[in-house]
C-alpha cells in the first residue's frame, strides 16, 4: 500500500451527537483508535458541539447572518477537503440527531462523490434505524455510502472502563468499514482529479 503523504486520506471523523453528557465521544476514540494504527489516513475530528449552526437558513441567495460565516468557516472547508468521512451516530426517535441534519443541510458540495462511513449506537437496533436514514439523506447529496457498518446495540455494556469494545467482532467490523471506505476514497479521488464531478 502507498502511504506517502500524497496518498493519504484524509479522513473527517463526524461526531453526530451533541448531547450534554453525550456518549458519542467513547464510541469516537474507539474508532480513532483504528484510524491511527492506519497508514492510509489522516483524521479531521469534527465534533459538532464546537460550531453550533443555527437552524434558521437564510433567504435563497443570501449570505448568512455575520455569526453563522465565522462558524462555517471553521468546519466547511474541513469538510471540502476531506477525502472521505466516517459518520458516528447514535439513534434518537427511530433516526440519527437533529443537530447532524442541521449540520448536513449547512453544506452541499462538500459532500459530492465522496464515501461516508458510519458506526452507530443506541439500544436494541443499534442506531441502525439512524444508519439507513443517512443512507437516503446522503444519496441526494451525491455522497456514496458504504455498505459495511459497525454498530453497538445496547451500546452500554460494549465497551471496557478503558473504552475497548468488548467484542471483537466489533474492532474486525470497524477494519472491514474502512477498509471498504479506503477503496471508495482513493477510487473517487481518483475520478474526481480526472474529470471535475458535475451535477
Ligand atoms: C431524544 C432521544 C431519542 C432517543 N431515541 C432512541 C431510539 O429511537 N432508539 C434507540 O435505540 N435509542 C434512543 N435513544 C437512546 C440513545 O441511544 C442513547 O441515549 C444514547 O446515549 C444517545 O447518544 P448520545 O449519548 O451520544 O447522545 C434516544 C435518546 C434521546 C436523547
Amino acid at each position: 500500500m502507498d502511504a506517502s503523504n500524497d496518498s493519504r486520506l484524509k479522513v473527517a471523523v463526524i461526531i453526530g451527537s451533541t448531547r450534554d453528557g453525550r456518549f458519542g465521544p467513547t464510541v469516537t476514540s474507539w474508532l480513532l483508535g483504528h484510524t491511527a494504527r492506519r497508514e492510509d489516513m489522516d483524521v479531521d475530528l469534527v465534533d459538532l458541539t464546537e460550531t453550533p449552526l443555527p437552524t434558521v437558513f437564510p433567504a435563497f441567495g443570501q449570505p448568512p447572518a455575520e455569526g453563522t460565516e465565522e462558524l462555517l468557516a471553521a468546519v466547511s472547508p474541513r469538510l471540502a477537503a476531506a477525502d472521505a468521512f466516517v459518520i458516528v451516530t447514535p439513534e434518537y426517535n427511530h433516526s440519527f440527531p437533529a443537530p447532524l441534519k442541521n449540520a448536513i443541510d449547512w453544506h452541499n458540495q462538500q459532500w459530492h462523490a465522496k464515501p461516508i462511513g458510519f458506526v452507530s449506537y443506541g439500544g436494541l437496533s443499534g442506531g441502525l434505524r439512524a444508519v439507513e436514514q443517512l443512507r437516503v439523506v446522503m444519496a441526494e447529496l451525491h455522497a456514496v455510502t458504504i455498505r459495511n457498518t459497525v454498530s453497538f446495540h445496547n451500546y452500554g455494556d460494549k465497551f471496557d472502563a478503558d473504552g475497548k469494545a468488548v467484542d471483537p467482532a466489533a474492532d474486525a467490523a470497524a477494519e472491514s468499514m474502512l477498509n471498504q471506505l479506503a477503496w471508495w476514497a482513493h477510487a473517487l479521488r481518483d475520478a474526481r482529479s480526472i474529470r471535475p464531478y458535475a451535477v
